[in-house]
């Protein structure tokens, strides 16, 4: 568990941040990424491979679109900043059945989770949301048992490409509405450093969403 002086050193949320434009998109949200996301939530799923007595932290669950592709006995939780996402979410898992599936309002930077409880982590559209995705993805580490997997999907920077003034001028502005596109991988990785790349994909439309599955050392 992180300190509660690391706690108060986080950065607030930003005055004009992304989390308030989630707070009040949900619905629209659904309805322009929910086709268009459809096919790497699949493939996330598949990644997760769960088995019945697992349990699966999803972090950054929003309004938990990527349920329906979960069995319906999944057990774990799935933590969102916004009180907003998450109401659709909870409709969602009631829709589905979801009776192990807790859902809370939780900052991914400090989990309130003890170590190591969670065999699968599952990390959608997150990393590249939130204004510190290294110290998110330390954070998804530290929760996750040895030997367990973290799935990521999202979309990352190419890894030699370099990174022109006016692309990250607009990735900046678009991460105060949405995400960033500028961020590599392996910035983001340095947060756990010790996490191996077992999978790395480029899937459909067009390959736009890169999914990654990453192996904590047992
Ligand atoms: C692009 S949405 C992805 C939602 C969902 N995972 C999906 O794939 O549709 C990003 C989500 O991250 C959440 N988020 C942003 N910063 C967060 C933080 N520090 N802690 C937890 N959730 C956060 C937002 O509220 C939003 O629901």
């Amino acid at each position: 568990m992180p300190a509660a002086s690391d706690t108060t050193k986080l950065r607030p949320v930003r005055l004009f941040s992304n989390i308030r434009i989630y707070e009040r998109i949900g619905g629209l949200y659904d309805a322009t990424l929910g086709f268009w996301s459809r096919e790497v939530r699949r493939q996330a799923a598949e990644a997760l491979d769960l088995r019945e007595d697992e349990r699966l932290l999803i972090v950054g669950v929003g309004t938990g679109m990527e349920l329906e592709h979960l069995p319906a006995w999944v057990r774990g939780a799935g933590v969102d900043l916004s009180a907003g996402m998450l109401r659709r979410a909870h409709r969602r898992r009631v829709d589905l059945g979801m009776r192990d599936l807790d859902l809370q309002v939780m900052d991914a930077r400090t989990l309130d989770f003890p170590d190591e409880v969670f065999e699968a982590v599952y990390l959608p559209l997150i990393l590249t949301v939130v204004e510190d995705g290294a110290r998110v993805l330390a954070e998804a580490e530290r929760v996750t048992a040895p030997g367990g997997r973290l799935v990521i999907a999202d979309r990352f920077w190419p890894e030699g490409r370099s990174r022109p003034a006016a692309a990250r001028a607009v990735s900046w502005a678009l991460g105060h509405f949405a995400m960033r596109f500028d961020h590599r991988l392996s910035e983001i990785r340095a947060g756990a450093p010790s996490l191996r790349i077992e999978d790395y994909r480029k899937v459909a439309p067009g390959a736009f969403f890169h999914l990654v599955t990453l192996r904590k050392p047992g």
